[in-house]
């Protein structure tokens, strides 16, 4: 692939994206039999674990795919960058006296740390600090956090067919009893407003929604264009466009966020269903998606075909 070896070109070069998803594609490929699909969630292990797909959306309007873009999966912690763009946007700033914005080091799913910092989350990324702002956007919202997150989904992407898949949300609640602990916790604390079974509902049915890498890269564009939506209104201030993708950065793949910065080098959210979105502020959103994952709960195909993505191209935040 020499002629994608383009790192170092001039900024403002022509990049032909639909050459760079093709190669991006292969070495995604090339991963196959690596990684174990999520099954903690057993209506999540019914997925071929060799699917793949990749959208990428740019901030001029254009949108290239490859492989299955265009196939519905389950968003899963994908949902924990819209639920905090959400709140962030309904002025809910004063969550962040509830969530932390470190890293973790951490597994997603971990109550370690909760124990001995009262109860308050690492940050908005892992499995508590989301359950924290999703309980902020049921109130914010009047009750609707779920019903939020998915109108949010819809209106970026075009897309009004988007759902909540409720055998997904259903057989994350029947085995939730990590994020049931976890959630009890933080309400000891005193950290959450709404009941426990009600913020967990909503939790389940955010993660649950169905939507394809073409859906997500569409909906990510608000981060690419600093807090602009698809209609051109403002959502985010362009400061809070930067602080969520410098919080993506930095928490957005759990304890392999080090990891997925040295190679993909750009901000992004992962979930278990084996999505990842990836912001190229001011340029672009990109999607990818396989749903096996490595030990950190990331798909092992999406961060293959980031990587060779930015490698190629050289487009980064670096
Ligand atoms: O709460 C859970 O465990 C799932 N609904 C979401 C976890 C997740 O996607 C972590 N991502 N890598």
């Amino acid at each position: 692939c020499g002629a994608l070896a383009l790192a170092g070109r001039p900024e403002n070069d022509h990049v032909d994206y639909q050459e760079l998803l093709d190669a991006a594609t292969a070495a995604a490929r090339r991963t196959r039999g690596t990684g174990h699909v999520a099954d903690y969630i057993p209506a999540l292990a019914r997925v071929d674990p060799d699917a793949f797909g990749m959208a990428i959306a740019t901030v001029e309007g254009d949108v290239y795919g490859a492989g299955e873009w265009e196939q519905p999966f389950s968003i899963q912690s994908v949902s924990k960058l819209l639920t905090l763009t959400l709140v962030l946007a309904q002025g809910g700033d004063d969550v962040w006296q509830r969530v932390g914005r470190e890293p973790s080091g951490n597994p997603f799913n971990s109550l370690v740390q909760l124990e001995t910092e009262h109860g308050i989350p690492r940050n908005p990324f892992i499995n508590a600090g989301a359950v924290v702002v999703t309980d902020r956007l049921h109130s914010l919202t009047g009750g609707h956090a779920a019903e939020a997150v998915l109108d949010f989904v819809r209106t970026e992407s075009g897309n009004p067919d988007l759902a909540i898949d409720p055998e997904v949300a259903a057989s994350e609640a029947e085995h939730g009893h990590r994020n049931a602990a976890l959630a009890h916790f933080i309400a000891s604390h005193g950290n959450l407003v709404n009941s426990v079974e009600t913020v967990l509902t909503e939790y389940y049915a955010h993660c649950a929604i169905a939507a394809s890498c073409r859906d997500l890269a569409q909906t990510g564009l608000v981060l690419a264009r600093h807090g602009l939506r698809v209609d051109g209104s403002r959502l985010l201030s362009r400061s809070e466009a930067k602080r969520i993708n410098a919080i993506l950065l930095t928490c957005g793949t759990y304890d392999a966020a080090g990891e997925f910065a040295y190679r993909v080098g750009l901000p992004g959210k992962s979930g278990v269903g084996g999505g990842i979105l990836a912001i190229l502020p001011g340029q672009a959103a990109i999607c990818a998606w396989g749903p096996a994952l490595d030990p950190a709960g990331n798909s092992v195909a999406a961060v293959a075909a980031l990587d060779a993505f930015t490698t190629l191209s050289g487009l980064s935040i670096f």
